[in-house]
C-alpha cells in the first residue's frame, strides 16, 4: 500500500465514523511565538482545545505538514525526517478513550483497511506518577479487544505522555500502537519504545484532559480532546515490509536521481540530502525565502548542508537542489497544491541560494587556504572562517584533512558555545517547539492586531493592504503587511489613534461562522483562504473590521489597553513590519 492509499483509506475510515475532512494548515504558526514551524498535527488546532468551536463539527480528521527541526541531526536513521506527514482524528469534546482505542484497532487489524495481523501488534498505556493515574481505563478497553496482558506495556511521562510542547497548556497520557517486526529482541529488557528497530512504532492516541500550569500543576481540562498522529512515511513504509521510509516510493525517485549523479554512494548523505531538500522544498512552498532569520535560517542551513554532501558524493552538477525539488514538486504535488503553485518561486531561491554559497565557499577557501600556509588551524581560526565566512566548520574539517593541517576542533568548539550562549536566550525558546501562548495577553494583543489591520487600509488609503504575516508573544504583537514604502510619523499616529479610537468606542467583537462565500461577500480579510473547504469562523469588530480567523479573542474592544505602536521598518521588498504593544 503506498501513502496516498494509505491516507485515502484514513479519510474515508474516519469519514465513516462521522468525521469531517480539514486540510493541511501551513508549516509557519499563525499565531505562535514560541516555535518556528507546525510540529505536529495538534498545533494548529490548540485554539479548538481550549474553547474556540470548530467551524467543521467536534470530529476531525487531517493529514498535517509538519516540521520537528530537533531532529537534523538525526537524520540518516530509519525514521527521524525534518518534514513529515501525519495523519490525525481529532474529537474535540465528543467521544473519549472507548472509541478512539476501538476505531484505531478497527483501521489497523481489519481487513477491509489496513489488516495488519492482529497478533504482531504490541501496545502501550500510561503507567501514572504524582501528577495523574495510571491508565487502567485505555488498558481495559485493549483487554476488551482479546489483546493478552502480556502485550500491554504500562510506561513513564517519557513515553507515555503528550504535551504539553511548550511550558503550559493542553496535555494528557498516551497509548501507542507497536509492530514487532520479528527483529530479535536486542536485549532481555527490550520492549515497544526501544530503539532497537524491533518494535515499530504506528500510531499515538493521545487523551488531552489536562492543562499543566505555569506552577507546574495538572489542572482538568474542561473539555477533552482526542488527539491521535500517525506518521505518514512510517506507515507506509511498515506496510511495504521495508525497514527505512527511505524505501519508499515517497523517496525512491529523489534517492534514485541522487544515486544516479553521485560518484560514490554514502547512504547517509544520500539520506540526508533527500530529507534536507524535500523539507527545503516545503518550506519555500510558504514563501519563506533563506536567510539568517528564524524559519529563513532553518531553510538556508537545510540547503546548505546538501550542498556540503553532495561534495561529498562527487556531486558537481550546477542547480542540483533544483532538480531535486523537481523531483519533490512532481511526487507530492496532487496532495499539496502549493508547491506547484509557487514551483518558480522555489527552483529560483534554490538557484540563488545555491549560487551564494558557491561564493562563501569561495572565499571561505581563499582564507582557509592563507591561513593553512602552516601545519595547522587553530580553533580560533576555524571559527573566524565560520563566523566571519559563513564557511562551514565541516568544511573546514574535510579540507583540513584533505591536505593533512591539523585542525583544533575542541578549540573551536569552545569558541561555538561562547558565541551561542549569547545569542542562546532568545533562540532556546523557539526551537523547543511549543503551544501558542494562550495567555490572556496574548489574545488582546490578537485582537489588536485585527484592528491595526483595518486601520492600516483606512490611514494609508489603500483597500488592498493585506496581513503578510503576524506573530504575537505576551509582550507585543508583531504585524507584517504589503506597503511599498516607509509610513510616515503621522500616519502611524493616526493609526495609533484610529486604533485607540475604536478600544474606546466598546465595541463588541462576534464570532459567526459561516460558508467561505458568505465570507468574502461580507469584504472579510484572511489568509486562510482554502483552509476550510465548508465552514469559517468570522470575527466582525462592529463595522470596522471582518477577519476570517481561529480566534482566540477578547469579548469587547474596551478590554484592551492604550494601544502603542513601537517600531515601524521593513521586512522584506513590498512588506511593512509595524511592532505594537499596550501602555
Ligand atoms: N500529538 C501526538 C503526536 O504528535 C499525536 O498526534 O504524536
Amino acid at each position: 500500500m503506498n501513502a496516498k492509499e494509505l491516507k485515502k483509506k484514513y479519510f474515508e475510515f474516519f469519514k465513516g465514523k462521522n468525521h469531517a475532512f480539514i486540510s493541511s494548515a501551513s508549516l509557519i504558526p499563525e499565531h505562535d511565538p514560541t516555535v518556528l514551524f507546525t510540529t505536529a498535527g495538534m498545533h494548529p488546532l490548540v485554539p479548538y482545545f481550549i474553547g474556540e468551536t470548530h467551524p467543521a463539527g467536534k470530529r476531525l480528521v487531517n493529514v498535517q505538514k509538519c516540521i520537528r527541526t530537533g531532529d537534523i541531526d538525526e537524520v540518516g536513521d530509519p525514521s527521524h525526517l525534518t518534514f513529515f506527514e501525519m495523519l490525525g482524528n481529532w474529537s474535540l469534546g465528543d467521544y473519549w478513550k472507548k472509541e478512539a482505542i476501538n476505531w484505531s484497532y478497527e483501521f489497523l487489524t481489519d481487513k477491509k483497511w489496513l489488516g495488519i495481523d492482529k497478533n504482531k501488534l504490541s501496545f502501550t498505556c500510561f503507567k501514572g506518577d504524582k501528577d495523574a493515574p495510571k491508565d487502567e481505563e485505555s488498558a481495559k478497553i485493549w483487554e476488551s479487544l482479546e489483546i493478552p496482558k502480556e502485550r500491554i506495556y504500562f510506561l513513564p511521562k517519557e513515553d507515555n505522555w503528550w504535551g504539553p510542547a511548550g511550558e503550559t497548556g493542553p496535555c494528557g497520557p498516551c497509548t501507542e500502537m507497536f509492530y514487532d517486526t520479528g527483529k530479535e529482541k536486542c536485549s532481555k529488557d527490550c520492549k515497544p519504545g526501544c530503539s532497537c528497530g524491533k518494535y515499530f512504532e504506528i500510531w499515538n492516541d493521545v487523551f488531552l484532559e489536562y492543562d499543566k500550569k505555569a506552577d507546574g500543576s495538572f489542572k482538568t481540562l474542561k473539555q477533552k480532546t482526542v488527539d491521535t498522529g500517525m506518521g505518514v512515511e512510517r506507515a507506509a513504509a511498515m506496510l511495504q515490509g521495508k525497514k527505512i521510509v527511505y524505501d519508499t516510493e515517497m523517496f525512491a525517485p529523489i534517492i534514485g536521481k541522487i544515486k544516479d549523479n553521485a560518484k560514490n554512494q554514502n547512504e547517509k548523505s544520500i539520506e540526508i540530502i533527500a530529507d534536507h531538500l524535500k523539507a527545503s522544498t516545503f518550506i519555500l512552498a510558504e514563501k519563506i525565502t533563506p536567510s539568517n532569520l528564524d524559519q529563513g535560517y532553518i531553510l538556508r542551513r537545510l540547503i546548505r548542508k546538501s550542498i556540503r554532501h553532495f561534495r561529498l558524493l562527487g556531486i558537481e552538477k550546477e542547480n542540483f537542489t533544483s532538480e531535486i525539488a523537481k523531483i519533490v514538486i512532481q511526487t507530492h504535488k496532487d496532495s499539496y497544491s502549493e508547491l506547484n503553485e509557487n514551483k518558480s518561486f522555489i527552483l529560483d531561491e534554490l538557484k540563488k541560494e545555491e549560487k551564494k554559497f558557491k561564493r562563501t565557499l569561495e572565499t571561505g577557501l581563499r582564507e582557509f587556504n592563507k591561513l593553512a600556509k602552516g601545519e595547522k588551524i587553530t580553533g580560533k581560526q576555524a571559527f573566524i572562517l565560520f563566523s566571519s565566512y559563513g564557511f562551514p566548520i565541516e568544511m573546514t574539517e574535510e579540507l583540513a584533512k584533505e591536505k593533512n593541517i591539523e585542525l583544533n576542533k575542541k578549540e573551536f568548539e569552545k569558541e561555538f558555545e561562547k558565541h551561542q550562549e549569547l545569542s542562546r536566550k532568545g533562540a532556546e525558546k523557539r526551537f523547543k517547539g511549543g503551544l501558542s501562548d494562550s495567555s490572556e495577553q496574548s489574545k488582546k494583543l490578537h485582537t489588536a492586531t485585527h484592528l491595526l489591520n483595518a486601520a492600516l487600509r483606512i490611514v494609508l488609503k489603500n483597500n488592498n493592504i493585506i496581513q503578510k504575516g503576524s506573530n504575537i508573544t505576551s509582550e507585543r504583537l508583531r504585524f507584517d503587511f504589503n506597503f511599498d514604502r516607509k509610513l510616515t510619523k503621522e500616519e502611524l499616529k493616526q493609526t495609533e489613534d484610529l486604533v485607540n479610537e475604536k478600544i474606546k468606542e466598546s465595541i463588541p467583537v462576534k464570532k459567526e461562522e459561516m460558508t467561505l462565500e458568505e465570507a468574502k461577500k461580507r469584504d472579510a480579510r484572511g489568509v486562510f483562504e482554502d483552509k476550510y473547504k465548508q465552514k469559517v469562523s468570522v470575527y466582525t469588530i462592529g463595522d470596522f473590521s471582518v477577519e476570517i480567523c481561529g480566534g482566540p479573542h477578547v469579548n469587547n474592544t474596551n478590554e484592551l489597553g492604550n494601544f502603542k505602536i513601537k517600531k515601524e521598518e521593513s521586512s522584506a521588498a513590498g512588506i511593512r513590519r509595524i511592532k505594537a504593544v499596550f501602555k
